[in-house]
């Protein structure tokens, strides 16, 4: 049985205050809850964060990772620092890096390949443009980011590896899939790791939902047999709406 995955994704967000208050917030509310929860401060503040979920149900997470171990890359943060200050678990892919910065698959592939080596989680995010979706090739574009974003990643690994699906254009925007939309893609997923690896692999793979998650819509999207948890933007930033999608 799969438990849900609850995860902030706090974006280029908080300031160092805001994120220590935010995070013994989510310490003192989710204490002996039984879901999963992760949270991902922008680096800057994730040692501060670290202080304070040490010892929490709460895992630290960061939004990215250098797919280089130390050396001269300059502005890049490698996965020893980040073990080194307690982060446990790597946000990998995510649309905005996709999208915005311009991360190829093959670095994406990298990231999770050196995260998994120096034994840190990994949430390896997928997910399909509006113009894709309209031009009816949502599954395509998640099997191409499953397909890329994995190779290499043995059986073995998959345990330590969550995939979000996100649709870009639910992102920040309001727009929701609906539950059965979600659901359809989310199924397709879970049926392309099998294919992938087997039906073991794929049925103790977490997949999370990503894009305008909130209460209100949690409980129908979560109530999805292959809906397992969410990653979480905006709704995140605030403990008020926050708390109530992982306490469901
Ligand atoms: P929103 O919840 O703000 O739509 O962001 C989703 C997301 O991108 C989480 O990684």
């Amino acid at each position: 049985m799969r438990t849900h995955y609850i995860a902030g994704n706090w974006k280029m967000n908080t300031n160092k205050a805001d994120a220590v208050k935010l995070a013994q917030d989510l310490v003192k509310e989710l204490k002996g809850k039984k879901n999963t929860y992760m949270i991902a401060p922008p680096f800057v503040y994730l040692d501060a964060v670290a202080q304070v979920v040490k010892g929490s149900n709460i895992i630290l997470g960061a939004q990215d990772i250098a797919a280089n171990d130390n050396g001269a890359h300059t502005g890049e943060v490698s996965a020893d620092m980040l073990k080194d200050i307690g982060v446990q678990t790597i946000i990998i892919g995510h649309s905005e890096r996709r999208h915005e910065i311009g991360e190829s698959d093959m670095l994406i592939n990298a990231k999770v390949l050196k995260s998994l080596s120096k034994g840190l989680d990994v949430v390896l995010c997928i997910g399909e443009l509006l113009a894709e979706r309209e031009a009816g090739k949502a599954e395509q574009v998640c099997a191409f980011q499953l397909d890329a974003g994995l190779s290499g990643v043995t059986k073995e690994q998959m345990s330590h590896v969550t995939i979000a699906y996100e649709p870009v254009w639910a992102i920040g925007t309001g727009k929701t899939a609906t539950p059965a939309d979600a659901e359809s893609i989310h199924a397709f997923i879970r049926k392309h790791i099998a294919k992938l690896y087997d039906n073991k692999v794929a049925e103790n793979t977490i997949i999370q939902y990503g894009g305008s998650m909130k209460a209100a819509n949690a409980a129908e999207l979560l109530a999805e047999k292959d809906i397992d948890g969410g990653l979480i933007g905006g709704a995140a930033l605030k403990a008020e709406t926050f708390v109530p999608i992982c306490i469901l």
